[in-house]
């Protein structure tokens, strides 16, 4: 074998989440990151979340990836991500209050940050869309961390700060908060009639403390993550959200900011496509979705109400019950097709045993015509039928199934069609929450 042929780096993975987010990516992550050398985060912010139980106590992490409970290893926040300061700072002391060592957790200084006008106006727009009496538009349902503002500034350029500015001269600093204050007092004030202005003085105050206690751990992630590459150290890509809310090509206009698919990745790293030689894609073995947007298969019943407390569907950062529907295979297809996906890993498949029969949506009924593709707008999906397939359900409890083949037929069958529908292996199926609850054969 030449040089020219030899692989770039044999473990470099990316796990995203094929659906509209909470699919159980952190489970995977975690299970992966312990033959990987660094976690990198590369999109979202603060909207993400997943528990991770640390001393025996739950918590819940939105900006440290989900790598951080394995020693040694570097949980890096990619320059893609939108940081909240504040919310970093408060999961780190709850790591440490813990005993978790949070010196490998790096910060890109080319992230940018999330401030208080990005939050409130991230509210202010969601109501002013709840209250829009026209109904073109209805609320996102965001999740109000400021992640759509902070986009946008990132976008605008001079009103975004970036994690790096923390360690400018503190005259530098000042400036750049006096010319962000100035465009936010005025551009903002008709959302906040006759509240008080944006003060730049305290909020550099605030950003000068925040900077001694984030020093440590802000690095040049180039730099990190293309020394780590020329080590063949291994690097696995954490996505957060759902290939379903990518901003480029999920449900127009109900999605994130950020480009939640593995095409996110470059952009949101520096780290260039061809380093990732397998992508790893997430599914929930049926369909959830929070916040506003349609989604073609939603049950509005007892069934839909049966999997949300089957599967606790309830979510991690806002704990709105999440709506709930069969299993999609138009928009998983599309997912696994966008992504590049070289393998599957279909979680919660133990949450729909005990239906007699489950419901596969095969394709869509699209004005009065059959089809296959998932449309590239939301007023679009929103029209959609669902044609469904039914087959058998599994009624015995799944969770102590350690191989496939001990799977009810069943649900290998339900396994089988997804693999068909979509080309792509299903390598590893999660039947609980633990991380021995996982069928990988
Ligand atoms: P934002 O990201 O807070 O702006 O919210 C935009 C949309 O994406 C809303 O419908 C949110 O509920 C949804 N969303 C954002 N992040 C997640 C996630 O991690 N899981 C599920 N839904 C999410």
């Amino acid at each position: 074998m030449t040089d020219h042929d030899a692989p770039l780096n044999p473990a470099c993975t990316a796990v995203v989440g094929l659906q509209w987010g909470d699919e159980g990516k952190g489970k995977i992550v975690d299970l992966l990151a312990a033959s990987h050398d660094l976690v990198v985060r590369y999109n979202g912010g603060a909207n993400a979340g997943h528990t991770v139980v640390v001393a025996g106590v739950r918590t819940a992490l939105h900006l440290v990836p989900s790598g951080v409970l394995h020693p040694g290893k570097a949980s890096i926040i990619g320059n893609g991500v939108v940081v909240d300061p504040h919310q970093l700072i408060a999961e780190l002391d709850q790591l440490n209050d813990r005993g978790v060592d949070t010196a490998g957790v790096l910060c890109s200084s080319r992230a940018h940050l999330v401030m208080p006008w990005h939050k409130d106006e991230d509210a202010a727009r969601e109501q002013l869309l709840h209250d829009d009496a026209t109904g073109a538009a209805e609320a996102i349902g965001t999740t109000k961390r400021g992640i759509g503002p902070a986009y946008a500034d990132k976008a605008h350029r001079v009103t975004a700060l970036r994690v790096g500015d923390l360690l400018a001269d503190p005259q530098t600093l000042a400036a750049k908060v006096r010319t962000v204050c100035r465009f936010k007092n005025r551009t903002l004030q008709t959302f906040f009639d006759g509240r008080d202005p944006y003060d730049p003085v305290a909020i550099t105050r605030d950003l000068r403390t925040v900077a001694v206690r984030l020093k440590p751990h802000i690095i040049d992630s180039f730099l990190t993550l293309h020394r780590a590459l020329d080590e063949r150290r291994s690097i696995l890509f954490e996505g957060a959200n759902g290939t379903l809310l990518d901003v480029d090509h999920g449900g127009y206009p109900y999605v994130t900011s950020s480009n939640c698919s593995a095409l996110g990745i470059g952009p949101g790293t520096g780290v260039p496509p061809q380093r990732i030689n397998r992508i790893v894609g997430i599914m929930k073995a049926y369909c959830t979705r929070v916040g506003g947007g349609p989604m073609p298969t939603e049950l509005n019943n007892d069934l839909g109400d049966r999997i949300r407390k089957q599967g606790n569907e309830f979510g991690t950062t806002t704990g709105r019950p999440r709506r709930c529907g069969w299993l999609d295979l138009v928009a998983l297809d599309y997912a696994v097709k966008l992504n590049g996906c070289t393998e599957i890993a279909c979680m919660l498949l133990d949450v729909l045993a005990g239906f007699e029969t489950l419901n596969l949506c095969v394709e869509y009924e699209l004005d009065g015509k059959r089809t296959g593709h998932f449309p590239p707008d939301a007023d679009t999906i929103a029209r959609v039928k669902p044609i469904y397939e039914t087959v058998d359900g599994f009624t015995s409890a799944i969770t102590q199934v350690r191989h496939r083949a001990d799977l009810p037929d069943a649900a290998r069958r339900y396994l089988s069609l997804i693999e068909e529908r979509t080309g792509t292996p299903i390598r590893i199926v999660s039947v609980g929450p633990d991380r021995e609850q996982t069928i990988r054969d």
